[in-house]
């Protein structure tokens, strides 16, 4: 499906469960799997991972799967793919993410989520890159999500659909994660609409308020996957200081650059975590 034309997504009237049923049953009969088990989406520095999880069976643009759009940022790329780990186990990964940002509305952002969940995945792994806030990060520095502050005022959830978040990024699986390393820090992720970086007075306001991690996805992901009954695992990775706590300006090459640089530890790190689920 392209941006412009014939999203399912874009009709209102629509039922985004039925759209991602029916992405689901496109994945299934695209990879042979009927069911995945564990699904990870890649954000910026996390790619290699894909890899090291085990044996690709089949891999394909996201814009062959119904409700898909294509990425909008060089540095995303737009591929799903069905990954067999050594236990047998099926990971779908999703290497395309629509942000928030792009305005395409949450529908479209929550899609890939409500996808795996339809695709039978039980274990949702988010992973991004994002601004610190903790001056001890520094750029490289993996961190588990241990709750998040959601700041774009808008929700996956549609109607009077209350939805406990208690525990929305599991405890059991941070304790997993950090079996397989013990040295992992972590924190209260901030979503922010962007795609502007944040002032420096926004990253004191997001600090204030018990964040320590800026970033521009992720949380109504969570929400979404929570609301699919499944079990979260959050990683961000630190590509740069939030402004203000670093005194040069951001820029999204330094952002890619960190990515580039610390992806063959960190993807090694999220492969043996999988594994490991
Ligand atoms: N803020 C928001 N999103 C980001 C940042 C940041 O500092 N770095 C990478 N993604």
């Amino acid at each position: 499906m392209s941006d412009t034309t014939g999203n399912p997504l874009d009709d209102p009237t629509a039922d985004p469960f039925e759209v991602a049923a029916a992405a689901a049953a496109d994945i299934a009969r695209l990879t042979g799997v009927d069911r995945h088990d564990i699904a990870l989406t890649l954000g910026s520095g996390w790619g290699k991972a894909a890899e090291l999880i085990g044996e690709t069976t089949a891999a394909f643009p996201a814009t062959e799967v119904t409700g898909f759009s294509r990425p909008a940022l060089e540095g995303h790329v737009g591929t799903l793919r069905s990954v067999r780990t050594p236990k047998g186990r099926h990971v779908l990964v999703i290497g395309a993410r629509t942000h928030y940002y792009e305005g395409h509305g949450v529908r479209r952002v929550v899609h890939s989520v409500r996808t795996a969940a339809a695709a039978g995945t039980r274990t949702m792994v988010l992973t991004n890159g994002a601004g610190g806030i903790k001056p001890t990060w520094k750029p490289g520095t993996p961190v588990l999500i241990s709750d998040h502050i959601n700041l774009t005022g808008d929700s996956p959830l549609e109607g009077a659909t209350f939805i406990d978040l208690t525990d929305l990024y599991s405890m059991r699986l941070r304790d997993l994660a950090r079996t397989i390393d013990p040295a992992l820090d972590e924190g209260v992720y901030c979503q922010f609409r962007g795609p502007q970086y944040e002032t420096p007075a926004e990253v004191r306001m997001a600090k204030t308020i018990g964040g320590h991690i800026v970033g521009m996805s992720t949380a109504l992901e969570a929400i979404a996957a929570r609301q699919a009954g499944m079990e979260i695992l959050g990683f961000s990775l630190i590509t740069n200081m939030a402004a203000g706590i670093q005194t040069t300006p951001l820029s999204h090459q330094e952002v890619i650059d960190a990515g580039r640089e610390a992806e063959p530890v960190i993807s090694s790190l999220l492969a043996r975590v999988i594994g490991a689920l």
